[in-house]
Order: C-alpha cells, then structure tokens, then sequence
C-alpha cells in the first residue's frame, strides 16, 4: 500500500532530491515531477514524517489527496473538510499554505496566485459554518504550529492537499516547514557585498532564530563579506576570518574584527554564540571543523555550508553531522533555494 507524499525543492535539484532518497533507503515505490521543483513520490502512508527529511526537500506535504473540481469552492470542500476532521480535539495552533507551482521557481508573481489564495479564503469560509471554533485556533503566518495544511494548485481545476502534524527538528525549524513551501522571504540587499548573503538569511529564517544585539559570532571564510554584513544587521560583534580582506565599509566597521588566519586554524579565546562559515574546501573538512569546536562548546549554535564537486558527498554529511550530535547538538541539514552545489548545516544546543 503507497500513497503520495509531494516533496518540493530548489528547481534542478529534483534528481539530486530523488537520489537522497534511494540513498535514505525510503520505499519510493514511483516518481513523478508535478511541476519544476515538485515532485510526487509513493511512500507507505504509514512512513514517518521525520523519516521523510531528505535535506534537498524544502517541504513536504504528505499522504496528499488530489482532487479536481472546477469551481473554487468545489475545490475548498475537502481541504476545509479534513482539516475539521484533523483540528477536533486537537488544542493546537495550525495555518493554511496556498501554493503554487511558479512560487517554487522564485516567480514573485507567479500564475494563479489569485485563484489560490482565493481558494484559501473559501477553506476559512467553509470553516466558519462547520468548525468555527478551529477558527481562533488559526495563527496566519505562524511559525510554531501543530498542524499545517497546504494545498498546492497545479491547475485551475485540479490541487494537492495535505493536513499534517508540525513536527520539530531544532530550534524553530520544522517538518513540514512552517515558511510556505519552505521559502523564506530574503530582501534585496543591494549594498551587500556578496549574494550569497541570501543563503545565511534563509538559514535563520528556517531555524526561526538569529543572533541578537551584541551576540559574539565568528564568521569563517567571510570576504567579501555578505555573511558578516547579515550578522551586524542583527547587532551581533564579528571576528571574520579569511586570507583575503573584507569589501571595505566592513573593514571599517567597529563591530567587525578580522583576521587574516586559516579558518581550520582558528578557535576563538571564549565560547560564541554562534560560529558561521561558507570556506569552500573539500567536503570531509567540515567535520574536521566541527570536531575542533563542538567537543568543547566553543559555540551555541552554527551555521555551515558543505560544498560539493559534483555529488553530494553523504559520507561528509553523516560524519559532519555526527560530530554535532555527538558533542550534544542537533543539527539539521537543508538545501536552502539560494544554496548551489552545498548544502547547510545548522545546529544548536539546548532548546
Ligand atoms: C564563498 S567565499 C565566502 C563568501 C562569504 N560568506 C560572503 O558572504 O561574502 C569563501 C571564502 O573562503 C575563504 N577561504 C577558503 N579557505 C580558507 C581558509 N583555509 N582559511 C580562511 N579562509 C578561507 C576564501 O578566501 C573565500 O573568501
């Protein structure tokens, strides 16, 4: 017995998604890609959500139910119906996802967002007569939640839904995720020195949490420096680590301290708040780093890419992530939509 589960990702990464999870041993029985970024997979209904956390899904919507109408409201019906079904004598807060396809290639205004977000509003109207009291319980835009339905429209007449307990993996980071489709909203930046300023703004997005004024944080391999410039945007102190100088105004920073070391060298005098590092090096270099400063606290939580030439080099992943988990952190990995061929580590300790 299988039943779909959809899995979105960063669009071309849908083969390297799929081969996680021939790697991860799940019985996908069937694959098929619903839209670029959108795959449908047949799994036994009965698979763990946490066992269906490929790090090159951005969200996930299992057990989904198809279903074709050709009104708005026709289609609304069973979404508001399973979620009533779902939310009796749950306490919970819960949130309603309206997807759509072109939103998971980046598209700002993507086909058919009207229709969708129209079909959303239809599901709470519907609720209003059969479930009023699920009602309060909505928290829209929520990011701590006990279930959250998603629907994602393929067509005018035809969309996917699931209703789903919200598990959580590290600080507020989810599964399914509670940012719609598992994207978080990055600002431009046009004063950042470097995009990839995008990737450590999607990090702290998923994990809900961010430096605050005046956290100690390390930032390794940090020129030009989009990463530390992210970082002083949250009030935090830097130490940047790099051979290579920082774009100038970051230089000139007060709160910035750089030093011009070999990132695996570098252990900082007192424990940080948080250690992030984007140096390019070979994949099994990570753990190594990890090794030098999870065993002894150096740091509460971090944020770390693991790049790759190629495949994904899972034997890196497993070993970097043991090392956290060892050292008492959980740790989660992501590929976020601005990640290339890498993917983020981030972890924590405590709550
Ligand atoms: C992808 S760039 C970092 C970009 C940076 N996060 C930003 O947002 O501007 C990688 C950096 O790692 C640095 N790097 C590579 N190996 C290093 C090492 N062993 N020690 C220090 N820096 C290193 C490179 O000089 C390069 O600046």
């Amino acid at each position: 017995m299988t039943a779909p589960w959809l899995f979105t990702c960063r669009h071309t990464f849908e083969s390297t998604l799929l081969a996680e999870m021939r790697h991860l041993q799940l019985p996908l029985m069937r694959a098929v890609e619903l839209a670029p970024g959108l795959l449908r997979v047949d799994l036994p209904p009965e698979t763990p959500i946490l066992a269906a956390n490929p790090a090159y899904a951005l969200q996930i919507l299992p057990n989904a139910t198809e279903v074709f109408a050709p009104s708005i409201r026709a289609l609304a019906l069973p979404i508001a119906e399973a979620l009533r079904v779902a939310l009796d004598g749950q306490p919970g807060t819960w949130d309603l996802h309206a997807l759509v396809p072109g939103q998971l290639k980046g598209n700002p205004k993507p086909p058919m967002r009207r229709r969708a977000d129209l079909i959303r509003d239809a599901v709470l109207e519907r609720l209003k007569d059969t479930a009023r009291w699920a009602l309060k319980r909505r928290v829209a835009g929520g990011r701590q939640l006990a279930v959250l339905a998603q629907f994602v429209l393929l067509d005018e007449g035809q969309l996917w839904f699931a209703v789903t307990p919200v598990q959580t993996l590290q600080d507020g980071a989810t599964w399914p995720a509670t940012l719609p489709a598992g994207l978080a909203d990055v600002p431009d930046d046009d004063i950042a020195p470097a995009s990839s300023y995008r990737k450590l703004v999607e990090a702290f997005a998923c994990l809900d949490r961010a430096p605050q004024p005046g956290d100690a944080c390390v930032d390794l391999g940090a020129c030009p420096g989009g990463w530390t410039r992210v970082l002083l945007q949250h009030g935090a102190d830097v130490t940047a680590v790099d051979r290579a100088p920082l774009a100038p105004h970051l230089m000139a920073d007060p709160r910035v301290t750089f030093l011009p070391a070999d990132a695996f060298a570098f252990r900082p005098p007192q424990p940080v708040a948080w250690l992030v590092s984007d140096v390019i090096a070979f994949p099994e270099r990570v753990g190594e780093l990890l090794a030098g400063w999870l065993p002894s606290q150096l740091c509460e939580r971090f944020v770390v890419q693991i790049k790759f030439k190629g495949e994904p080099d899972w034997l890196a992943v497993e070993a970097a992530k043991w090392v956290a988990t060892d050292a008492g952190y959980r740790v989660v990995a992501r590929h976020f939509f601005n990640d290339k061929n890498e993917l983020t580590l981030m972890g924590g300790r405590g709550d």
